[in-house]
């Protein structure tokens, strides 16, 4: 499955000499795994640490290993790579190739790379603490970060020496990320969207509660695929395990009360997009006991009231200008032509601009979702079975055009 839907997929990754040279190998295994192609360089240091060999393998390409390798005797690497690659990324940088890239050094494989290359360049340090936050060092940084170098800035933790403190490489999972985003197109550069994602939970007692099968893979899908395309993103989710990019701002809320209380907080003339993917519960129990309730008592029933409709809310309360854009979802147990018909209804009620049709057993706790989108000018394009990052894709394609 091709990543990007603009073309531009090709990674060209330098690995310089450090032992945190082995976690770029991840690195690589998860860009493949996307449909991405990847070229990778070495200098001879990272030989040290780890051979070509794994690298080759995993990427399908041949390895650069050295300006006078003997795979470049028929063309200059540095100068076709340079060309060929729509993002440079340097994982891991050592102190030295950070100073060599600062003072547009040419005594290898990357630097010489990054001298010709016209393509966005980002670097993930690795090093000891002392040698990061060394005045030398973060002087380079500056100078890099100045010329438009994104830096992936190390964390803290047990580093190789022996030491602890900041060095270590940032994690993998955020690295390909930061790539990723690179390589999207930023059509939602300056907006600020709201999403919420996942069940609520609405207590009961200390020790039970009363929620739905909802994932929240949909909205979870739809933060990454807004902060890939640019976006400044706040995901407020209910009781889910959610990972995601740290440039995503996550609230987490257990109850519907709680997650009104948090879209309300983050519904400021700033936002320009709210996404209610989440599975609001439409009903509360009317008292949560305080302690638990015994089954020796004559427990027969529990008396309900409803939640406030946190869409219906917040289209009652925007701006005569329609701002922010509204989205909701709509998950149905129906054919399709009553999905369409509730959808319709949900858009009126509500006062949205679009809902997004889906039926429960194509939905629910699934990787995959079969949606119908919908707008208030009746516009629609039904988007069948694929996975939700495609549907998210989707989702956001249509809004851009709102
Ligand atoms: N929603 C909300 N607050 C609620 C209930 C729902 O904001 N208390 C939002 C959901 O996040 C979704 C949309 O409203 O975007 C539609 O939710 P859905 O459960 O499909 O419909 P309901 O409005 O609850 O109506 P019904 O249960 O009658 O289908």
């Amino acid at each position: 499955m091709a990543y990007s839907h603009v073309g531009r997929n090709k990674v060209l990754l330098g690995v310089s000499g450090s032992i945190a040279a082995y976690k770029a190998l991840e690195l690589v295994r998860l860009l493949v795994k996307r449909g991405l192609e990847v070229k990778v360089i070495m200098t001879q240091s990272a030989e040290e640490f780890i051979r070509p060999l794994s690298f080759e393998t995993l990427t399908k390409n041949p390895v650069v290993t050295s300006l006078w390798d003997p795979l470049a005797s028929d063309s200059i690497n540095h100068v076709e790579l340079g060309s060929w690659a729509d993002v440079f990324a340097i994982v891991p940088a050592t102190a030295e190739t950070i100073s060599g890239l600062a003072y547009g050094q040419a005594n290898n494989e990357i630097l010489a790379t990054a001298l010709i290359t016209r393509v966005p360049m980002m670097i993930a340090p690795a090093m000891n603490t002392n040698m990061y936050t060394h005045p030398a060092t973060q002087a380079n940084l500056q100078i890099l970060k100045s010329r438009g170098v994104e830096v992936i800035e190390p964390i803290e933790g047990d580093l190789a020496c022996g030491w602890n403190g900041t060095g270590c490489l940032a994690d993998v999972y955020e690295i390909q990320y930061r790539i990723l985003r690179a390589l999207t197109v930023h059509d939602y550069a300056d907006k600020k969207i709201v999403i919420t994602a996942g069940p609520t939970r609405e207590m009961i007692d200390p020790v039970r509660f009363m929620t739905n099968r909802s994932s929240g893979k949909m909205g979870i899908a739809l933060a990454k695929e807004a902060y890939l395309r640019g976006a400044d993103v706040e995901l407020i989710h209910g009781p889910i395990h959610v990972r995601v990019p740290a440039g995503i701002k996550l609230t987490p809320v257990l109850s519907a009360d709680d997650m009104k209380e948090a879209v309300l907080n983050s519904f400021t003339p700033e936002v320009d997009i709210v996404v209610m993917a989440a599975a609001v519960a439409d009903y509360k129990p009317k008292h949560a006991e305080d302690s638990k309730i015994k089954k020796t008592g004559d427990w027969k029933s529990l008396e309900l009231v409803p939640n406030d409709d946190i869409l219906q809310v917040l289209g009652e309360k925007r701006g005569k200008d329609g701002s922010p854009k509204l989205v909701g979802f709509a998950v149905e147990t129906c054919d399709e032509e009553q999905l369409i018909e509730f959808v319709h209804q949900k858009i009126a009620r509500k006062k949205v601009d679009l809902i997004v049709g889906n039926l429960a057993h194509e939905s629910l706790d699934r990787e995959t979702n079969h949606v119908w989108i919908v707008d208030k000018i009746g516009r629609s394009e039904e988007v069948s079975t694929t996975y939700k990052s495609r549907i998210a894709r989707k989702i956001l394609d249509f809004v851009h055009k709102l």
